[in-house]
């Protein structure tokens, strides 16, 4: 298995907390340069400061960029250089009914979820192609095949990821980049960890009997009948994004516990 990231530069979208900077800390824990990216330049120093103490050996920068604010975006584009990993990360959702959704609501998470996607692979899959070497990963969501109705417009977001990323593997036609789409199903980040808290001051539950009503309930196919840890997702980015991984493009894999179930 060859895990072997050094000499190569990644940007993660949405990487200051949650599964981007678990994916940055295991990519940098291998040796791989990494771009950090957040909203606020405290966050993403912040940010920085962790790594540093948790991979003492981390080569690490960051870039403060809005993907909500389309003016910010060129400027991004200018300062990341060269880049051989892309990890489109970054994602918000808001839990609504449909008929309460606004065109705000829709506008703004199409922007986030996908149109930084677009952004991103517009201005840097050339540069890969003419290197001959890249990685471009989607991180998309069981949300994408299960539409839960209470986030229908993030869920279409994540359908959209699925379709873009597809079509973007096409453009790699012989060559050795890659494009792929992992699907994560429910994920402890410091969001879910705050909703399952709120639910258990709420009912007077424990947390523990949160989550298990919150599988059984609504996510009741998962196999797993539990929140996946951070880091199980990035295992699975990092392979997708290694040098091991060259026979996988246009691929979606889930790493969902399950939870959407069918044959494949
Ligand atoms: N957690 C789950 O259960 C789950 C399940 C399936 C799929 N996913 C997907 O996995 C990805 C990561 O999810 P997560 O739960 O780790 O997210 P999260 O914890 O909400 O992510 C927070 C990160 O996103 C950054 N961020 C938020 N809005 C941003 C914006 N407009 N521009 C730039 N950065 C922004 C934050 O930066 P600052 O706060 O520093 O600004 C922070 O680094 C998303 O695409 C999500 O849809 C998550």
């Amino acid at each position: 298995m060859n895990l072997d990231f050094r000499r190569q530069k990644a940007f993660i979208s949405g990487s200051t907390s949650g599964i981007g900077y678990a994916i940055a800390k295991s990519l940098a824990s291998l040796g791989c340069e990494v771009v950090l990216n957040g909203r606020t330049q405290e966050s993403v120093d912040n940010a920085l400061v962790k790594l540093q103490e948790e991979v003492p050996e981390a080569k690490y920068s960051g870039l403060v960029c809005d993907f909500a604010d389309t003016s910010q975006i060129d400027a991004l584009l200018e300062d990341l250089g060269k880049i051989d990993i892309l990890i489109n990360n970054v994602g918000i959702y808001n839990d609504q009914d449909f008929f309460k959704t606004s065109d705000d609501s829709w506008n703004e998470q199409w922007e986030v979820n996908v149109m930084s996607g677009v952004r991103l692979s517009r201005a840097l899959l050339t540069s890969m192609m003419k290197k001959d070497y890249g990685r471009i990963l989607f991180i998309s969501s069981e949300c994408a095949v299960l539409t839960p109705s209470n986030l229908l417009a993030y869920s279409v977001t994540k359908t959209a990821l699925l379709g873009l990323s597809k079509g973007l593997s096409g453009l790699t036609k012989g060559s050795k980049v890659t494009v792929n789409t992992l699907l994560p199903g429910s994920t402890l980040t410091d969001g879910a960890q705050n909703f399952l808290e709120a639910v258990a001051q709420k009912t007077g539950q424990s947390i523990e009997q949160v989550e298990k009503e919150f599988f059984k309930t609504d996510r009741p196919n998962s196999l797993i009948q539990r929140f996946e840890t951070v880091q199980e997702i990035a295992d699975a980015a990092v392979f997708l994004c290694s040098p091991s991984a060259s026979a996988i493009n246009g691929t979606a894999l889930r790493v969902d516990g399950g939870s959407v179930g069918g044959l494949f």
